[in-house]
């Protein structure tokens, strides 16, 4: 070979090493997964699998790192701070987008929903598809909805009928609508975020809050509340969120990817949330650290009564077709 046939060669090899070294030196994408529940719960779970998945399908080229317990932010901060871009999902609870849609605190009305069937029949419909969008205006989008399950009342005093609940403080979340429930039974609703409710809880500060069985266990309120109504009065489900400026600027071979995995992994966290819902109550009465108080359809009744009147109060926020198509659920 001729010198300058060497030289050719060796120019080529270079250049290519020197790009197959920029390859294996491109930087991952990094996905950060911010959110405010125990590892141990339905969202928990989903989140390490969405990471599970990814790291096994797209190791190297996309990183997700799991922030859980409001290590990162709470639900007050991380919709700004997603909108920031300094995390790129989270899946808050349906109940804290008030800044954002009106039209999702239809998931707050009070005994909406008849059961768990009826609220995925709901948010895979036409109507519940439609709200994943809602806050698409203020640059998030819903990539989809993840269960939890249905809200119990936890307190210091026995709560069997609206009554019990007078003048009784209950930490709710940053929702209108569950400040009027509340306001409904003559009881005063104070919006606290999640990771202050134990010790709110454990002071007196307090005298009762509600949520899911999972979240009543893996934080431990039971401990520290010796009643749970078994009210089953709402639902406490959660929308995953990313910002539309990270998600259109995916590259367009690993974003249909991503969403696989995380559709995979929202119903890997329906199934854990369906199983906790039996295990984490029964792991709370075989505690004997709190009493399971179960209604009589009378002393529901007396709830229905005086919660559902709330309905007509948000109607016009909410859009009559939404609530309309929530009932034809049941
Ligand atoms: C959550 O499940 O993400 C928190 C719910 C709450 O704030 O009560």
């Amino acid at each position: 070979m001729s010198k300058s046939k060497v030289l050719l060669v060796s120019l080529v090899v270079a250049a290519a090493l020197v790009a197959s070294a920029s390859v294996v030196m491109a930087k991952p994408i990094v996905i950060k997964f911010s959110h405010v529940v125990a590892e141990n719960t339905p969202k928990g779970q989903m989140a390490n699998k969405f990471k599970q998945l990814v790291d096994e399908r797209l190791g190297g080229k996309v990183l997700v790192e799991v922030f859980p317990n409001s290590q990162l932010f709470g639900d007050n901060k991380v919709l700004e701070a997603m909108l920031l871009g300094d995390v790129q999902l989270a899946a808050p609870s349906l109940s804290k987008f008030k800044k954002y849609t009106k039209s999702l605190q239809i998931y707050d009305l009070p005994f909406l929903f008849s059961n768990m069937g009826a609220v995925e029949k709901f948010q895979q419909g036409p109507e519940g598809q439609k709200l994943l969008m809602s806050i698409k205006s203020k640059g998030l989008i819903g990539l989809g909805y993840l269960h939890n399950g249905l809200k119990q009342l936890s307190a210091s005093s026995p709560l069997r009928v609206p009554a019990d609940a007078k003048s009784k403080k209950f930490r709710i979340m940053s929702s209108d609508v569950l400040a009027a429930q509340f306001e409904a039974v003559g009881a005063m609703p104070l919006k606290k975020p999640f990771s202050e409710v134990f010790t709110l809880l454990q002071t007196k500060a307090i005298d009762g809050q509600e949520n899911t069985w999972s979240n009543i266990y893996s934080k431990k309120f039971y401990e520290v509340q010796p009643y749970i109504t078994e009210s089953n009065h709402g639902v406490l489900d959660y929308l995953v969120i990313t910002s539309t400026e990270f998600w259109t600027g995916l590259p367009d071979a690993i974003r249909p990817q991503i969403k696989k995995a995380l559709d995979e992994a929202i119903a890997f966290g329906n199934k854990v949330a369906a199983q906790k819902a039996i295990a984490d109550r029964q792991k709370i009465i075989d505690s004997k650290r709190s009493e399971v108080l179960e209604l009589t359809a009378a002393e529901r009744q007396q709830w229905v009564d005086a919660m559902k009147p709330v309905w007509k109060k948000f109607e016009d926020q909410i859009g009559k077709n939404y609530i309309d198509a929530a009932i034809k659920s049941n």
